[in-house]
Parts: structure tokens; sequence; C-alpha cells
């Protein structure tokens, strides 16, 4: 492994740990975890959003119906836990993720903004 990728793993280890967002509803069994997200301040006119469900203890997510919303757009199924958006206006995004499943519902926002 050269240094290029050692550096490239340190940072999104970083980015890893920043961004560790827990569910919005507090009484949920889920929390959703952002594995790649925008930079707050993009140059960017694309966006990619990976993430993790985590369920607490004996909480599976494997029927979960997955919805990510960005802006005022219709919500669209993610169960890849991946999505890609590209042709972003210069200005502030909101990026929605809900999980629903059979032990409760979580959702969760990351807001960046592309300049
Ligand atoms: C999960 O574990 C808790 C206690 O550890 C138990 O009360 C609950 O019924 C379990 N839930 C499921 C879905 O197995
Ligand atoms: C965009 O977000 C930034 C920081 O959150 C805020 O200061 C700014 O007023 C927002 N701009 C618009 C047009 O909403
Ligand atoms: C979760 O899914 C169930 C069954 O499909 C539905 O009745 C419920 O309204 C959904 N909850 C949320 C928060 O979307
Ligand atoms: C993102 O913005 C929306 C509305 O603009 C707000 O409801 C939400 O709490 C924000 N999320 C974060 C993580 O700041």
């Amino acid at each position: 492994m050269g240094f290029f990728n050692m550096s490239c793993l340190i940072l999104l280890s970083l980015v890893f740990s920043v961004l560790s967002f827990k569910g919005n509803c507090d009484d949920s069994q889920f929390t959703l975890k952002f594995l790649k997200a925008p930079h707050p301040f993009s140059h960017l006119n694309s966006a990619k959003f990976v993430f993790q469900v985590l369920g607490a203890a004996n909480v599976t997510c494997s029927d979960c119906s997955i919805t990510c919303k960005l802006d005022d757009s219709s919500a669209s199924d993610c169960g890849g836990r991946k999505i890609l958006y590209s042709g972003l206006q210069d200005g502030n995004h909101s990026f929605g993720v809900c999980v629903n499943g059979s032990q409760g519902a979580a959702c969760t926002s990351y807001n960046w903004t592309v300049g």
C-alpha cells in the first residue's frame, strides 16, 4: 500500500469519526452513520453519500426500507445505502435519509454548501 493510499485511509477515518450522527428520533433503535458525505463547503457540483444503519444490540435492519431525499425533491429508495447526486446548484443543500423497519424508524440529515 503506497503513501497515497495511506493518507486516503487516514482522511477517510477522520471523516468517519466526524460524521457520526444519531437519528433524530430518540426512541429509535437505529443509528444512521455517514461513511461518506461531501465537505461542508464543497466546490463539487456532485455529492456522494454512503451510510451505515446500526441497530441497537439485537436489532437488525434486514427488512428496513431506506429512503433518501435531497432538498425539496421527492424521496427515493436507497436501500443500497449509498446514493450519488450530480448537477447540484450553488448554495445550501440538505440531504435526508430515513430508515423504517419493524423495530422503528429513524431519520437524519446532513447539510452542506456548494460554492
Ligand atoms: C432484544 O433484547 C431485549 C433485552 O435484551 C429483549 O427485551 C427484546 O425482546 C429483544 N428483541 C428482539 C426483537 O429480540
Ligand atoms: C446557507 O447556510 C449558511 C450556513 O449554514 C448560512 O449562513 C447561509 O445564510 C445560508 N444561505 C442561504 C441562502 O440560506
Ligand atoms: C414505516 O412503514 C410502515 C409499514 O410500511 C408504515 O405504516 C409507517 O407509516 C412507516 N413509518 C414511517 C415513519 O415512515
Ligand atoms: C439541516 O437543515 C434542515 C432544514 O434546513 C434542518 O431541519 C436539519 O436539522 C439540519 N440538519 C443538520 C444536521 O444540521
